[in-house]
């Protein structure tokens, strides 16, 4: 059989905040892509170019032959071998937005998609990057989406790549705590990413075995807080572990906001209910109490075991996509399989913690029924 002489050419991005799990998800785009023997049996030759720095990169990148900016690479299996063994994205990310409606570049990314003849373009992304690739495949655009955030908030999807090693570096990072917390009879109150959605904390809280776990969807009560921790202490604890999501907020009360300004997709930066709160129960209960904001760490080290697989199967799934051109579609984990879904589903709204069913709003902590009623 001959090499196949029908070229086609594929562009990839990642977009947002980094996480573990992208470089994975690239590795295997490429290796899917490039295989010579799916080369052979599909009877098409795929390249795979790389465009640095999310949408920013295919807004200010040259034409492709001489891209003296440098925002475009073409990715070889060579280069991609190790890829899958690292955090971060080998290809760069900003939370650039072309659909910024204070300055639209949505029709410079549309010429550029033309003029580098991209025949599909994979991004890797949660909600807003994946919305730009959405309106893209609207405006005819071959788009195909991966999801990734550590916080797992994306509708259509199970999973999203960066979450599992995220629940590490929580446990990890908790594990760290109980030590000096309990040397000093402290209460630490840990604070985790996650925006609105209470996913990170509360299963990084479950992982960890907090104490209290205060997630976004169900606004908390300080006085109940502080009955709980004295509660504890009365029952012999030497110290607790309360981890709170950066979008929880007390009853009555404003999410904490870190800086004023918003990114390119209207999102404002929040932080700082940990330390609020450390402050909250010093005040009531005179308890040593102290907060640490576990911040970016959680997005940073390299991907765990779960990630690295789930990248791959993402990102042979996503090659699978473009080979059938099936596009305008995320790939998706869902009921235990990798599937597809329309990526319209990621302008739906964040999927949120069902407090109903994964929340004890008594005790501020996970469910402690699975398979009977509850209370
Ligand atoms: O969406 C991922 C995330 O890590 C959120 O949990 C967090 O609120 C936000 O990004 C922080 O963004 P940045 O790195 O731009 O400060």
């Amino acid at each position: 059989m001959a090499k196949p002489t029908k070229k086609s050419r594929i562009g990839i991005l990642t977009g947002g905040g980094d996480c573990a799990g992208l470089n994975p998800a690239m590795k295997w785009v490429v290796k899917t892509a490039l295989d010579e023997r799916l080369q052979w049996e599909r009877g098409i030759q795929y390249e795979v170019l790389g465009i640095r720095d999310g949408w920013r990169g295919l807004i200010r990148a040259e034409p492709a032959a001489m891209d003296i900016t440098g925002y475009l690479v073409p990715l070889n299996l060579e280069m991609v071998r190790t890829w899958d063994r690292y955090g971060g994205t080998f290809l760069g990310t900003s939370r650039t937005n072309p659909y910024d409606p204070q300055n639209d570049q949505s029709k410079t990314v549309l010429d550029n998609v033309e003029k580098f003849g991209l025949d599909a373009l994979i991004a890797i992304g949660g909600e807003d990057t994946l919305g730009v690739a959405y309106k893209l495949s609207q405006a005819g655009v071959n788009a195909i989406g991966i999801p990734k955030t550590i916080d797992k908030d994306l509708p259509g999807t199970d999973y999203t790549l960066g979450f599992e090693t995220a629940q590490n570096v929580i446990t990890e990072e908790v594990d760290r705590l109980r030590t000096t917390a309990g040397s000093h009879k402290r209460v630490f109150v840990v604070e985790t990413m996650g925006r609105n959605a209470g996913w990170l904390a509360l299963e990084g809280g479950e992982s960890c075995g907090a104490f209290i776990i205060l997630i976004p969807e169900h606004d908390f009560s300080i006085e109940r807080v502080n009955e709980l921790v004295e509660e504890g202490r009365r029952g012999g604890a030497r110290y607790e572990i309360i981890v709170v999501a950066e979008g929880a907020k007390p009853s009555g009360g404003f999410e904490v906001v870190e800086r004023g300004d918003m990114d390119g997709f209207g999102h404002k930066s929040l932080g700082g209910i940990g330390e609020f709160l450390a402050a909250e129960i010093h005040k009531a209960t005179e308890l040593d109490s102290r907060s640490i904001v576990l911040s970016h760490l959680q997005r940073g080290g390299a991907p765990c075991a779960y990630d690295r697989r789930m990248g791959r199967y993402f990102g042979i799934a996503a090659v699978d996509l473009v080979v059938k051109e099936d596009f305008g579609k995320m790939v998706s984990y869902s009921n235990g399989k990798i599937t597809a879904v329309p990526l319209k589903v990621v302008t739906g709204g964040p999927s949120l913690v069902d407090v109903d069913r994964l929340y004890d709003v008594d005790r501020y902590n996970g469910r402690r029924t699975i398979l009977s009623q509850r209370r």
